[in-house]
């Protein structure tokens, strides 16, 4: 089972980016740890990131072209990019699973990132565990497609 796991803008900073909110762990890490992750439930998990929101888009649409589940972390593309939920909403109709992560809890900090525009059209979401936000979000996929 194909697992898309796409991270959008800033996220490629991981551990040198304010790690006082997002932790010390490096992308590159983060890259590992899933893949192994996925081994662990049989998923074959793409770990990619991006900076350009166009870039999410065709992430989505390929996601629904080759039927592979998503697991997203829209990064500051979660609180306005009307395009990728519109994306993100063709995965979910077309009966693939998607899971909104967040490392931070987005609800405790400021009002801008309270609101997500894809929460609406995500299967679920997980936010708050730092990197064991990603690791939740693979164990959840595995038992919802058991
Ligand atoms: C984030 C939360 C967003 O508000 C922020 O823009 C990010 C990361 C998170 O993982 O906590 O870049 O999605």
């Amino acid at each position: 089972t194909s697992v898309l796991l796409l991270n959008g803008p800033n996220l490629g900073r991981l551990g040198v980016r304010e790690p006082d909110v997002y932790g010390s762990t490096s992308y590159a890490e983060l890259v590992r740890l899933a893949a192994r992750w996925g081994d662990e439930h049989d998923l074959a998990v793409d770990v990619r990131q991006t900076d350009d929101e166009s870039e999410i888009v065709h992430w989505l649409h390929e996601a629904v072209d080759t039927r592979a589940h998503v697991i997203i972390n829209p990064a500051a593309f979660t609180h306005y990019s009307y395009a990728m939920r519109d994306a993100a909403a063709q995965v979910t109709k077309s009966g693939l699973l998607l899971v909104e992560v967040h490392i931070s809890n987005p609800h405790a900090r400021e009002t801008f990132r309270h609101t997500s525009v894809i929460s609406g059209v995500a299967t679920g979401t997980i936010a708050g565990f730092g990197l064991g936000s990603y690791r939740l979000a693979v164990q959840a996929l595995a038992d919802a497609l058991a």
